[in-house]
């Protein structure tokens, strides 16, 4: 394995182990997680894989093949909020969370190389981190299993990297399995494996990656999370999740208008969700096709995450033929996933290209995904 080379080379000495940890679609149930809600992401092959090695000095150094950059080297003892700025406080944070819920960790030499893009809406900072939360169970004989193991990714993410996610992400890249999705309830973070096997059925599953790169960081996330909890708050709910869909029009009469569009997004995505897990269940793959469709409007006239370039390549999708297209993740740029019989993907796919070009957007990369394994030790 390259990574074990690499590792050689950077740290001089051989691994422990290799871990890998997966980016992961939504298929359905964007902004819900946060709402105590319901989501349906798939884990996809573009993976993190981690070499690393146990230090008994206190000492965290960590490397990234992903432009090669000197060795970050950290004492774990130091670690707190708000002390890493770079891509490191993702893995950093994780050692922190574990550190600071009680486990006793130290250090360790790591060496990170990712097939996730950046910036995609692919959850490459989940599969930085679960890649570390897997190695540390290991490593330290922790015994934590991959739910916990994704609380404490999330955790990691809120209060070391100051991204105030929800949890489907860390889930999908610590719980999904190959050719299922992974129907969660964020509410205690239960869940169960629906089969998702489009191929199976003749259809394909194609991410657009627009290459306007997401932000997660940047305050518009935590702004719309805060109008959800405020909603809820005035509603007496403990979450949005709570608020029924024949609930709406009396929470209109309560909510400030600006709340209301978001509301009722969070509100017909749950929904959304246990539609789509229903038809999956019956075998009706191709049914999922007008759900993200509609999915894809609410995200763009309600919850307003959506961009010009998303937009163009969902209704270039499905205009082209396409069964349905939405953008998935957090929104603001990054990704659109396009539900599409095999036989039309090409011509999808092309449809969406010359539509970016008509526009002068940068060609948008495309490629297909099918569920894959979540988080494991590889080596
Ligand atoms: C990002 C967050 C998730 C979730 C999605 C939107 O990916 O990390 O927790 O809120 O946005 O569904």
């Amino acid at each position: 394995m390259h990574v074990n080379e690499a590792f050689r080379r950077v740290f001089g000495a051989d691994p422990d182990g290799v871990w890998a940890a997966p980016g992961r679609v939504n298929l359905i149930g964007e902004h819900t997680d946060y709402n105590d809600g319901f989501a349906l992401p798939i884990a996809i092959p573009q993976t993190t894989l981690l070499a690393a090695r146990r230090r008994d000095d206190g000492r965290l150094r960590l490397h990234s093949a992903q432009g090669d950059g000197p060795v970050v080297d950290l004492a774990v003892a130091d670690l707190a909020p708000g002390a890493v700025t770079t891509w490191a406080a993702y893995p950093a944070g994780v050692v922190w969370a574990l550190a600071d819920a009680g486990h006793r960790v130290g250090g360790a030499d790591l060496h990170f190389d990712s097939t996730v893009p950046t910036g995609a809406g692919l959850s490459s900072s989940a599969a930085l981190e679960c890649a570390v939360a897997f190695a540390y169970d290991d490593l330290y004989g922790l015994g934590l299993g991959p739910p916990a193991l994704a609380r404490l990714a999330q955790r990691a993410e809120n209060a070391f990297a100051g991204v105030p996610c929800g949890v489907m992400d860390q889930m999908a890249s610590a719980c999904c399995t190959e050719g299922a999705a992974l129907h969660l309830d964020s509410r205690g973070t239960v869940y169960e494996q629906v089969p998702f096997a489009p191929g199976a059925r003749g259809l394909s599953l194609l991410v657009v990656d627009t290459r306007v790169k997401h932000d997660l960081g940047d305050g518009a996330y935590a702004a719309l999370r805060a109008g959800c909890e405020q909603a809820a708050a005035l509603l007496g709910l403990a979450a949005l999740r709570d608020l029924p869909a024949d609930g709406l029009d009396a929470a209109a009469r309560v909510l400030p208008a600006r709340l209301l569009p978001l509301v009722r997004h969070v509100v017909s995505e749950n929904a959304r969700v246990t539609e789509a897990v229903a038809h999956l269940r019956a075998g009706r793959v191709e049914a999922l096709g007008p759900i993200l469709t509609a999915a894809h409007a609410s995200l763009r006239d309600d919850y307003r995450v959506s961009c010009a370039e998303t937009d163009l390549a969902a209704v270039a999708a499905v205009d082209a033929g396409a069964l349905g297209a939405r953008i998935t993740g957090g929104g603001f740029g990054g990704s659109v996933i396009v539900l599409v019989e095999e036989d039309r993907a090409r011509a999808v796919g092309a449809a969406v290209t010359a539509a970016f070009g008509g526009a002068g957007y940068r060609t948008p990369h495309l490629f297909p995904v099918a569920p894959a394994a979540g988080a494991r030790r590889v080596a």
